[in-house]
């Protein structure tokens, strides 16, 4: 199938990294992300049949199904996107037929939220073209209910709303229980620092793998036994009970411990950004990455590695950021720094024998909108 010329760019939406706070978004927590450079693109055309055509500049492939489409009818990437056409009949929304085109340059499979860009990139384009009217949580919503319940991957709503509150020059502070979004400035750069992502390219998938889903169902485990609504709804001397609950209780409590001090950290670091002191920031980077590894264990050799060679490469601090299970890390860096940073990530990797990482430098942009 040859895909039509496709007419400009319409909509775009980016990826984001994540600053404190993961696998704290289903447990009703706090997030600080921001919104990435890097971003999905998609232009739409309406057609006067009911097919929904997907085309892909990055893969060059073209996929094809209905607006009746459901769960199942289609797989890998162009799920995000069918995904967003199924959320929006759900709702009832009357959709036409639709020629897409979509384009990305979020890294795939390096926990930067490229699926999140790309749903919300089509959230945006379908709105226009179905005359739908969301405001930016319901794109939110809408693209997150496409990769939960289309694509099957259960995850939080962080990276959809990443996408589209980002701005330029701001984190954002986001309470998931009552999805209050606080922007506030991130001056790093204004101090001399930068962000570097180490994607590790050892790819993470939350669809496939199991490991973010059992983290999930720990966490909610976790939370029954204290009887409580979310892990966001206790303290760490509370959880001291879990050992005596479950066969399992030993692990359920390093892996609530995780997320309640997890939590803690996110609202700290806010606090440390606002008041601009980048070694206590990092700091609770260091922190944040151990308790990830050792409590909540979804780090990798490889993750770990990049954080330790950022480090010992003069990084203020380092963790992964995302999902984890792979993909990549983060480092607040002094720029002076940078060259000998980037020099011990890759020697740490050649070392291992490992692909080369990929490195470069993110600072935060704006979010989701017209091109
Ligand atoms: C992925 C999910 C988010 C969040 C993070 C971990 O990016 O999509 O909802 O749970 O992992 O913080």
């Amino acid at each position: 199938m040859t895909p039509a010329p496709h007419p400009p760019w319409g909509w775009a939406a980016p990826g984001r990294v994540n600053l404190m706070g993961e696998h704290t978004d289903y447990n009703d927590g706090f997030v600080l992300p921001f919104a990435i450079g890097q971003r999905a693109k998609v232009a739409v055309s309406v057609r006067d049949d009911d097919l929904v055509r997907i085309h892909s500049r990055q893969t060059d492939e073209t996929v094809e199904t209905a607006t009746s489409t459901s769960p199942g009818d289609v797989g890998g990437w162009a799920a995000y996107v069918a995904g967003v056409v199924w959320a929006l009949r759900e709702d009832g929304h009357r959709l036409p037929g639709v020629d897409l085109w979509v384009d990305s340059d979020v890294p795939i499979g390096a926990g930067l939220s490229s699926s999140a860009a790309l749903s919300c990139s089509t959230a945006l384009a379908l709105d226009h073209v179905g005359e739908v009217g969301l405001d930016r949580a319901g794109v939110a919503e809408v693209a997150r209910r496409a990769e939960n319940d289309y694509v099957g991957a259960p995850t939080g709503v962080m990276d959809q709303l990443a996408s589209v509150h980002g701005r330029e020059g701001q984190a954002l502070l986001i309470d998931t229980r009552s999805l209050e979004v606080q922007h506030q400035p991130a001056h790093f750069v204004e101090d001399g620092l930068v962000l570097l992502v180490i994607d590790t390219r050892a790819s993470h998938s939350l669809a496939d793998g199991d490991g973010y889903a059992t983290r999930r169902r720990e966490c909610e485990r976790a939370a029954e036994l204290l009887e409580v609504d979310a892990l966001r709804d206790v303290t760490v001397p509370e959880l001291a009970r879990l050992p005596e609950l479950a066969d399992d209780g030993e692990v359920l409590h390093r892996r609530a411990r995780h997320v309640v001090t997890e939590n803690d950290r996110v609202l700290e670091c806010a606090e440390q950004m606002r008041s601009r002191d980048w070694v206590a920031v990092a700091d609770l980077f260091t922190t944040s990455h151990a308790s990830m590894r050792d409590d909540f264990e979804i780090s990798s050799d490889e993750l770990d590695s990049a954080c330790a060679a950022a480090e010992s490469g003069g990084a203020l601090g380092a963790r992964m950021t995302g999902g984890g299970f792979g993909g990549s890390a983060i480092a607040l860096v002094r720029r002076e720094q940078l060259g000998t940073v980037r020099g011990c990530c890759l020697a740490a990797f050649a070392a291992e024998g490992w692909d080369e990482p990929r490195l470069f430098t993110v600072e935060p942009a704006a979010g989701a909108g017209p091109l």
